[in-house]
C-alpha cells in the first residue's frame, strides 16, 4: 500500500499528499464539491467531517430528538456538534475547558454544556444520553461517560490516545451499553457527507495560513491555540515562489 504522505512511490519519489501542487487519482477516489462552497473551509470535512458524520449515521445518532454528547471541543468536536444539530439531535458538549462554554452554546448552537470535572454537573446528567461521540486525543477515564448513557446507550471513541484506556465492564453489563470505535468513512459516504454539509451550510472553522507559517502553526497547535483547523494555502504559496 502506498500512503498519501511520506511514502516511497513506484518511481522512488516521496508522496507529498496535500502538500503537492498536482495529484493524479483514480476517478473512484474523487469527491465532487458543490460549486458554491468554500474549499478552504470544506477541506477539513474530508477528514474531521467524515470521521464524525459516519458514526453519527452508523450508530443511529442522526435522528431528531436523540440526545448526543460530544466530548472534546476541537477539530472533530466542533464538526460533530454542527452535524448532530443538523440531524435534529439535542447536543451536549462535554469539555474540560469552561472557556469554551459560550462558543459551544452561542456560536455552535449546542443545547447544553457539561464541564467534565464538575462532579455535580456530571451527576445531574447521568443516564440522559442516547449516544456519545468522544474525540479526546489523550488518555481519560471513560466510566463517567458510560454513566451519562441511558440503557442501550453507545459511547463511540474517535480520538486516538497513545495509552490504552481502562474499560469498566460492570456498568456496561447493567445498562446493556456499547463502547465502540470508528475511523473515517468510505468514498460513497464522504460524497454523501459533503452534499449534506453543503445543503446545511456546514463548514469547518479554519485559519488559512501560508506555508512559511507552518512552524508557528505547529507551536500554536501544541498549545491548543487554533479555532479549529489550520489550512495551508499550498496553491498561493507555490505560486509566490515560481519564477
Ligand atoms: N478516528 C479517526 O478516523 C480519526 C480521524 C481524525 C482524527 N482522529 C483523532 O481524533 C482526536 C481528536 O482530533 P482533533 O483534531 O479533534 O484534536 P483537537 O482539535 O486537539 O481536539 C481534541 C479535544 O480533546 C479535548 N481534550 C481533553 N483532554 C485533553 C488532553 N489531555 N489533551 C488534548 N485534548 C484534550 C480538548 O477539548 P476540550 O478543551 O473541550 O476538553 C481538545 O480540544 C486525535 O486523537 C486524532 O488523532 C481520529
Amino acid at each position: 500500500m502506498i500512503l498519501t504522505y511520506s511514502t516511497i512511490y513506484h518511481d522512488g519519489t516521496i508522496t507529498y499528499g496535500g502538500y503537492s501542487d498536482t495529484m493524479v487519482a483514480n476517478e473512484r477516489y474523487i469527491i465532487c464539491f458543490p460549486e458554491n462552497v468554500s474549499l478552504e473551509a470544506s477541506a477539513p470535512l474530508l477528514c474531521a467531517g467524515i470521521t464524525v458524520y459516519s458514526p453519527l449515521k452508523y450508530f443511529g445518532f442522526a435522528e431528531v430528538g436523540k440526545h448526543i454528547g460530544v466530548v472534546g471541543l476541537g477539530g472533530l468536536g466542533h464538526l460533530a456538534v454542527k452535524f448532530a444539530k443538523a440531524f435534529g439531535a439535542k447536543v451536549t458538549v462535554i469539555s474540560t475547558s469552561i472557556s469554551k462554554k459560550e462558543e459551544a452554546l452561542k456560536y455552535l448552537g449546542a443545547d447544553s454544556f457539561l464541564l467534565s470535572r464538575d462532579q455535580e454537573q456530571v451527576q445531574a446528567a447521568k443516564s440522559t444520553m442516547d449516544g456519545i461521540i468522544d474525540t479526546v486525543s489523550a488518555s481519560h477515564p471513560i466510566l463517567p461517560l458510560i454513566d451519562l448513557l441511558k440503557t442501550n446507550g453507545k459511547l463511540v471513541l474517535l480520538g486516538a490516545p497513545e495509552k490504552p484506556l481502562e474499560l469498566p465492564v460492570f456498568p456496561l453489563l447493567m445498562g446493556r451499553k456499547t463502547v465502540a470505535g470508528s475511523a473515517t468513512g468510505g468514498m460513497k459516504e464522504i460524497q454523501e457527507m459533503v452534499d449534506f454539509a453543503a445543503k446545511h451550510n456546514i463548514t469547518a472553522d479554519t485559519e488559512l495560513i501560508p506555508m512559511e507559517y507552518v512552524n508557528t502553526a505547529m507551536e500554536r497547535l501544541a498549545k491548543g491555540d487554533v479555532r479549529y483547523r489550520f489550512v495551508i494555502d499550498v496553491g498561493n504559496t507555490l505560486a509566490a515562489t515560481k519564477p
